[in-house]
């Protein structure tokens, strides 16, 4: 049986500024992630802060937070099978240096920072994050 599965994503400032929201859209929707939820928002510091707050104590913390709070993202559910995984394979590694052919970074990120696109890395981590920016009433079912 097919079991579907939901992750959290996010278009982040850089990339909605250069104007690659609809390629990215294109490119999960291509890979077969069904958008369940979506809103553009732009993010207080300290929202950042509680968003990433696993990355408190890395030295990017501060730097992370200042970028994600600098200008509108896009946050967005996906359900599709094995979407965690499926969805971290389509994003690409973390340094877009390092990042595959065909991947969203490789092609939208501008440095390990400014990366184009967040991804949930675990099921309890998605739950948080959709948790974090979507109320389960703005879910398509
Ligand atoms: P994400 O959480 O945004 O999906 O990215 P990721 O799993 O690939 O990378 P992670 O290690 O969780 O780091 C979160 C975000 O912090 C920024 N970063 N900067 N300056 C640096 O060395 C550095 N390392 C990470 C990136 O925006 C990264 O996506
Ligand atoms: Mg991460």
């Amino acid at each position: 049986m097919k079991t579907l599965q939901r992750t959290f994503s996010i278009i982040k400032p850089d990339a909605v500024k250069k104007g690659a929201t609809g390629d990215i859209l294109h490119m999960l929707e291509h890979a077969g992630f069904h958008i369940i939820g979506m809103k553009m928002l732009e993010i207080t510091k300290e929202q950042a802060e509680g968003f990433y707050a696993v990355h408190v104590n890395r030295p990017f913390f501060a730097s992370l937070t200042s970028f994600m709070s600098s200008g509108p993202i896009v946050a967005l559910a996906l359900e599709k099978e094995n979407a965690i995984a499926d969805l971290r394979k389509l994003m690409g590694a973390t340094d877009p240096a390092k990042a595959e052919a065909g991947t969203v970074r490789k092609k939208h990120a501008a440095s390990i920072e400014a990366n184009a696109i967040h991804g949930s890395d675990a099921e309890d981590t998605a739950r948080f994050e959709l948790s974090y920016f979507f109320a389960g009433y703005e879910l398509a079912k």
